[in-house]
């Protein structure tokens, strides 16, 4: 039943902001719309029944311990209940109707806006063989998703996780600490390939090797069956598996429907937005992983996963809706927790030179990745200084530093 201070007559208008999405570039956008000295009406329109949440630790600490989700708020409730605003939890907006400047909800309800913000993120990839309402199948977005598959790996004996990519990993590292059999599947050669170097994917392939997880690369399943409560999955080569449950990250989708079908540009999977998050229809603008965005750094659109993104993408856009003052030109990062290991990786992992410095079989080191000499990225495990010093150089656009090089090539 919903909250009678969320509740919204069918037909009722409200004039002001409306944010569709309830996350994180949600929720920074609000602070960015209020820091820039927006003091409308801003209403927040979110499909999750729970307070606006933090996913990072859905895969961790909420999988781990029941009760986490307690302390796993973005905000406080006050700044969804300060004057002038609102947030309308557990609804969904079925329709944008770009004529009458208003959104309709799944239930018929109506909410004006003079200016729409769409950050609606994404969704997880589904395997065809795999489909989310099937017996033992997991996928993880959502708390509800992270407290379905803490309940089912209390009475699991074994998992296997497809895809290595970063959900699939923490999930693996925490299954595994739980005492479920673990494998993980992953169709690329090297685990998290998306997002990591070559040698912190062999890093992780070590330690979760040596943690008792089983990991298959390069090996996509022909077939996946459920009988009597066990899951079988096959390789072409006549090889099989038998667990009592399935998590699937295989990565994830950007929400773009609602924008497709009002007829706005939608590009490389996302929605398309310029350097202050305007769509191509004025008055309506995109942040977070939904926009394929403008960056004025590397001075081209792209889309970027991360919670470094989210972040400060809603909050340049929440201000550049009511006061516009340059272009987007954040450069993010991302981290992960698996085991003993802290990952930070800040910038691009790719480039013609990759300078490890630190003791990589003592998992303290960091690995600056340069390009033409210049310092574009930083891999750093449990090396909070040397993350700090790559930053600054990525930040700067700087070679890598004189004592930085000797120490390494030393
Ligand atoms: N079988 C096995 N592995 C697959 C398959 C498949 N059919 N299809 C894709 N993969 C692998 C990819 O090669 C990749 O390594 O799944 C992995 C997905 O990894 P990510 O792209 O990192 O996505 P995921 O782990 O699902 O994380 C989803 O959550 O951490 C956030 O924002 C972050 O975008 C990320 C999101």
């Amino acid at each position: 039943m919903a909250d009678p201070a969320q509740m919204l007559a069918a037909g009722e208008q409200h004039a002001g902001i409306v944010i569709v999405g309830s996350g994180l570039a949600a929720v920074c956008a609000l602070e960015g719309m209020r820091e820039a000295g927006y003091l409308g009406q801003v209403t927040m329109i979110g499909e999750e029944r729970q307070m606006p949440y933090d996913r990072p630790p859905l895969s961790k600490q909420v999988l781990k311990e029941p009760g986490a989700e307690a302390r796993i708020d973005l905000r406080d409730s006050a700044i969804f209940e300060a004057p002038m605003t609102r947030l309308l939890r557990g609804r969904c907006v079925a329709e944008i109707d770009v004529h009458r400047s208003s959104v309709v909800l799944d239930d018929g309800a109506v909410v004006g806006y003079e200016k729409l913000l769409l950050a609606t993120g994404s969704r997880p990839r589904v395997l065809p063989g795999l489909p989310p309402a099937g017996a033992g199948v997991f996928y993880l977005r959502t708390l509800d998703d992270a407290v379905a598959l803490r309940g089912a790996l209390k009475s699991a004996k074994s998992l296997a996780v497809v895809g290595g990519g970063v959900i699939g990993l923490e999930v693996a590292a925490t299954a595994v600490g739980l005492g479920v059999e673990t494998t993980v599947i992953e169709a690329s050669p090297r685990l998290m390939s998306r997002a990591a170097c070559t040698q912190l994917s062999q890093v992780l392939d070590e330690e979760h090797r040596a943690h008792g997880v089983h990991v298959q690369c390069g090996a996509i399943p022909s077939a996946f069956e459920f009988s009597r409560n066990r899951h079988t999955i096959s390789w072409s080569d006549g090889r099989t598996l038998e667990v009592d449950l399935v998590l699937v990250g295989v990565g994830v989708i950007p929400e773009i429907g609602l924008a497709e079908r009002c007829g706005i540009e939608c590009a490389a999977g996302g929605i398309r937005v310029d350097g202050f998050g305007v769509t191509s229809i004025p008055g309506i603008y995109a942040a977070g992983e939904v926009a394929f965005h403008y960056n004025g750094r590397v001075v081209c659109h792209q889309r970027q996963e991360n919670w470094h993104h989210a972040a400060a993408h809603g909050r340049h856009v929440g201000a550049a809706m009511i006061k516009p003052e340059g272009v987007y030109q954040e450069i993010c990062g991302y981290w992960s927790d698996q085991y003993d290991l802290n990952i930070q990786v800040f910038g691009a992992v790719t480039g013609d030179e990759h300078v490890v410095r630190g003791d990589i079989s003592a998992r303290r080191f960091a690995i600056f990745h340069l390009s033409d000499g210049v310092v574009v990225g930083i891999t750093a495990v449990n090396s909070p200084s040397d993350l700090r010093l790559g930053k600054k150089l990525v930040r700067a656009g700087s070679p890598l530093e004189a004592e930085v090089e000797s120490a390494v090539r030393a």
